[in-house]
This record gives C-alpha cells, structure tokens and sequence, in this order.
C-alpha cells in the first residue's frame, strides 16, 4: 500500500473526529456540554466503541451544501459495550448543522437501529439536534418517518433508551418519544415540537425554552422524561445504571447477581405503619427496608409522586416496584399516577422483570378535573397493564386497598400470583366513615346523638371490613405477614416464581384504552 493511500484514510479520519471544527467544539464545551464523540466515549467501556459510518456525507447540493460537506454527517453511529454488554448507540453531533436531521444522517441511525434489532441487543440514542435539516426538507421527513418505524417495530424487542442532552425540535423528540425511557439534563437539554417563536406567532403566548420543554418542565409537568441528570456526565451514568436491570432483549431474563440468603428480617418495618390511618408514611421506607441495600432507581421521581415506580434488586434479582404513595395525595390513583404506573408495568413485562406492588390507595381520585381528563380510561390503562402482564406478579397491601383501586393494583384476581397483606391492611369497597354514612344513614339520622352514632358504626365497620382477614378467608390474600418477614417472603417468592410461564390464545394484540 502506497504512503499516499495511508495519509489520505488518516485526513479523512482526523476530518471526521473534528466534527463542525474547533470554534463550534469550543462553543459546544462553553454551554457545558461534552460532544458527540466525548457523550460515546465515557458511555461505553473504554477501547470497545467501533464505528460506523464515519466517512457519510450528505448528498445535498442546493442552498451551497455542495460545499459543506462534514464526515460523518452530524451522527456517529456505531456499538460497544456498557459492562461488558454488548449496546448500539447513535451520538447526533451539534457542531454539524445543530446536529440536524438529514436523508443520509437518518440511514446511519437506521442502520444500527437494524443490527440492534437483528442481533437483539438494547439501542441508545444521544440526542441532541435542531429537528429535520432544513436545507433537505422532504428528504429529512422521510429520515424521521424511516427511524419512528423502526423505533415501533423495536418496541418490545430490545430496550430502547433517548438521552435529550441539547435542544431537541420538531422531529427529533418524536423518535425519543416512542423509546421507552427518555432523559433530560437540567439547564442544556430542551424539548418541544415547536419552540417559543412559533408557539408566539401562533398562540401569542410569551414562553421560555425551558419553561415550554425544559428538563423541569418535562419532569414535573409533561412526564416526557423519566430521569434529570445535573450534567452530561450524571446522564450517561444513568444510562449505564439503569441498563443494568434489563436484559439485552424480550427474550432474555434481566442479568442477576449473586446472591446468598442471611438474615432477612427487617424488624424496623413493623414500626412504620402510623396507628392513625389518616396519618401519612413515606412508601420508600417501606422499599427500602425491603429491597438490596441502595438498589432502587426510581423512574419519573418527580411527576404524579402519589405513586412510585422504578427498577431495583432483590436478591440480586432485577424487579420493577409499582407502589402507592401516601405521602402524595394520601396514594390515590387519577390520571397522571395511573398513566405512569401502566407504562412502566408494560415495559418490565415486555422484558421479563418481575414486578412488586406495595399498595396503599384510598381509591380513585374524586372530581370534574379528573373525570372530564379522563380518569375512567387512564385508570382503565393501569388496570388493564397489571391484568396484561404475564412476569411474575407479587402484591403487598401495607395499609389501604380500598375500592376499584384494590382491584387495579394487583389483586389476586386480576392475576397476581402472590398476594400478602400486612397486619395493618384495611380492604374494603369503602372507608368506614363513608360507608356508615351510606348504610347506617337512617339509624344515624334517628339518633339521639347522631355523630356518637355515627362514630359507634364507623368502628362497627372498620372491626368487620377495615382488616385483611376477610380477604385472607376467601384466598384473595395468601397470607398476613408481618412487616418485619416481608423481604424474606418475596425472595422465596419471586425465586419460587423464576420459572412461571403463562399461555395466552393467539391475537394480533389486545387493545389498551388510550
Ligand atoms: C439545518 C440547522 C438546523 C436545522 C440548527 N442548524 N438547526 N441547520 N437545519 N434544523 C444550524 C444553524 O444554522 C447553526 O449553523 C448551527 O446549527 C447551530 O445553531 P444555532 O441556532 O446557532 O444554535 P442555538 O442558538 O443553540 O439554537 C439551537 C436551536 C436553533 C434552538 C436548535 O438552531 C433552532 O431553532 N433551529 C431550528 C429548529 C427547527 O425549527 N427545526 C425544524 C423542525 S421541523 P452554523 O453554521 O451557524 O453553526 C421538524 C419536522 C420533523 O423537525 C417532523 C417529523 C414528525
């Protein structure tokens, strides 16, 4: 091979590693953000990044594209390793016409999104991208259009994870959407369909970029995010973490690490249960107390916080928790708690992780807010997700289970294989004070002393109905156990369940209200 041939390879190569150059590498490090090649580099194990693709360029000509012409066409593609697991990523570089969305930048995502798929191994997109490249136009549509039917066509198969870690218009928070876990950095990502100039010519709306899609915004109101890191570098640590409870794809069990059972008994969780029903608790004490020590990675920490969901271990073994939090609303389910619960339920089945639900709901949110939104459906979502899932299914009620929320989160007779209920667990279609009223009105009415009346029912009520044994009588609950045996009981439990296989009639697939 001749000198000439060696050089010419290495300029191309030493070309494409400087991206849109220097100047805009150094604005990119001022807005305190890595680029592209830094985000891939410190996400993967070190050495184990092969790449593909670099030497793509667009094939524009129009507006002096011909002209501009970067290796690589603001994407880097390729796979690696995460711990030694094999992953596909894409990198989008904003040093390269904002990271912009060509034909040819869109068939390099497609193509990895394809070995991803074909080999079974989980797809991680680093987003970070002014939307479709506007000097392409139609051809950059087809380029979304192609990457949102492989992320449907995906979905189920491996896990697919999005990083928004800059701006991210139009088209390029779409593809992210339909991936099942999306992440924001706080101050640097933003996301929106349109951004605040379009929204004020439309809308005249005055807004911010960062209150219409920033990482807050999108963590607390929207819950298009599942997780806000403070910089690049927490985001991609949270994208190896949370990698590590899934399995490569649908047709593997998540990794578990080893485990040897010593004394799991938690005495300190007999005393969380407050003696006033009415009183609150926090439900991460009760994860705590039962999981691998510092093993929860909870999803969507700050949107509908009266319910918890996230993965963690137990016995080494990877499940997803879904639990009411009485610290929020007293744990009622309505429209937003229900939507989060049921997509995080469908993801741990579409990828064999059992899950846990630790219950205390009052029942369903009352009102016109919640009825005109939809509560009816979106309830409809968690119910029919837990009903859906086919891993195992294990419940603890700590405290409540009242009404249709007892029947949505978990029951026994929606399918979960294991039911327990602490010593404290009030199951009943309704609070004692409420259903007096209902079925004792005319004796409280004619009483004497109506509210000592009132009041003698109520603990009438509650004697008979606010306890577990009468579910326990019927086989609704497998077993009353002490708070104290809890972690004890699940690690025999999901061990006994390893192998559970559930056959269901053949269907296209069933029809989740939306
Ligand atoms: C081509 C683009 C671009 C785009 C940015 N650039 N967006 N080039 N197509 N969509 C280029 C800029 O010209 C600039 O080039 C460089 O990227 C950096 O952009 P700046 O504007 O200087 O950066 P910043 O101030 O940080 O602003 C970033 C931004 C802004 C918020 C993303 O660039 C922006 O609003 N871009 C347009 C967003 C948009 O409307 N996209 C189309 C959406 S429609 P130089 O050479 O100066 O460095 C869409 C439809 C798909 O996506 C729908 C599918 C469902």
């Amino acid at each position: 091979m001749s000198q000439k041939n060696i050089d010419q390879l290495q300029e191309k190569i030493k070309n494409a590693h400087l991206g849109g150059g220097e100047k805009r590498i150094a604005k990119q490090h001022e807005k305190k953000k890595l680029t592209a090649r830094e985000r891939v580099d410190y996400l993967l194990d070190e050495g184990s990044f092969e790449e593909i693709g670099i030497l793509v360029t667009h094939r524009t000509t129009e507006f002096g594209m011909d002209k501009q012409k970067i290796y690589g066409d603001g994407v880097i593609t390729g796979y690696g390793t995460i711990n030694g697991r094999l992953v596909y990523v894409f990198a989008q570089d904003f040093t390269v016409f904002g990271g912009s969305l060509s034909e040819t930048h869109a068939e390099k995502i497609c193509k990895v999104m394809d070995l991803a798929v074909k080999v079974g191994a989980p797809m991680i997109g680093l987003n970070d991208s002014g939307g479709a490249r506007i000097q392409e136009g139609v051809r950059s549509l087809g380029g979304y259009a192609d990457i949102f039917h492989r992320n449907v066509k995906s979905s189920g198969v491996i896990p697919q994870i999005s990083a928004i870690m800059g701006p991210c218009a139009g088209g390029a928070v779409y593809s992210p959407a339909m991936t099942d876990f999306t992440l924001m950095v706080q101050d640097t990502s933003y996301m929106f369909v349109t951004g605040p100039n379009v929204v004020k010519t439309v809308t005249n709306e005055e807004v911010t970029s960062e209150e219409l899609g920033g990482a807050s915004t999108h963590s607390t109101k929207s819950g298009v995010t599942h997780r806000v890191a403070i910089n690049d570098i927490a985001c991609l640590e949270d994208i190896k973490k949370m990698i590590g409870y899934m399995p490569q794809n649908n047709q593997q069990a998540p990794e578990k690490l080893p485990y040897e059972l010593g004394d799991e008994l938690r005495p300190k969780l007999d005393e969380l249960i407050p003696d006033s029903s009415n009183k609150p608790y926090d439900m991460h004490e009760v994860i705590n107390g039962i999981i691998d020590e510092d093993s929860f990675f909870e999803i969507h920490k700050d949107y509908a916080e009266n319910i918890i969901v996230g993965f963690a271990r137990l016995g080494g073994r990877s499940i997803g928790i879904v639990a009411n939090q009485p610290m929020s609303l007293a744990g009622v389910l309505d429209v937003d708690s229900s939507k989060k619960a049921a997509r995080f339920t469908r993801f741990c089945d579409c990828f064999n992780i059992p899950l846990l639900v630790l219950v205390d709901v009052p029942g369903f949110l009352p009102g016109t807010d919640q009825e005109w939104n939809g509560i009816i459906l979106h309830g409809a979502k968690l119910l029919y997700a837990l009903s859906e899932a086919t891993v195992p299914k294990v419940t603890v009620i700590t405290r409540k289970a009242y009404g249709g929320a007892y029947d949505v989160m978990n029951s026994k007779h929606i399918g979960a294989d294991l039911n327990f209920a602490w010593p404290s667990a009030e199951i009943a279609v309704m609070g004692a004070k409420g259903a007096s009223e209902i079925i004792f009105r005319k004796e409280i009415s004619e009483a004497d002393d109506s509210e000592a009346k009132l009041a003698e029912k109520e603990a009438e009520y509650a004697e008979l109905f606010a306890t577990p044994f009468e579910a326990a009588k019927r086989g609704f609950i497998d077993e009353v156990i002490m708070p104290r045996d809890t972690r004890r009981k699940l690690l025999k439990g999901f061990s006994m369940l390893e192998h559970k296989k559930v056959l269901r009639p053949q269907r296209k697939h069933g029809n989740i209200p939306l």
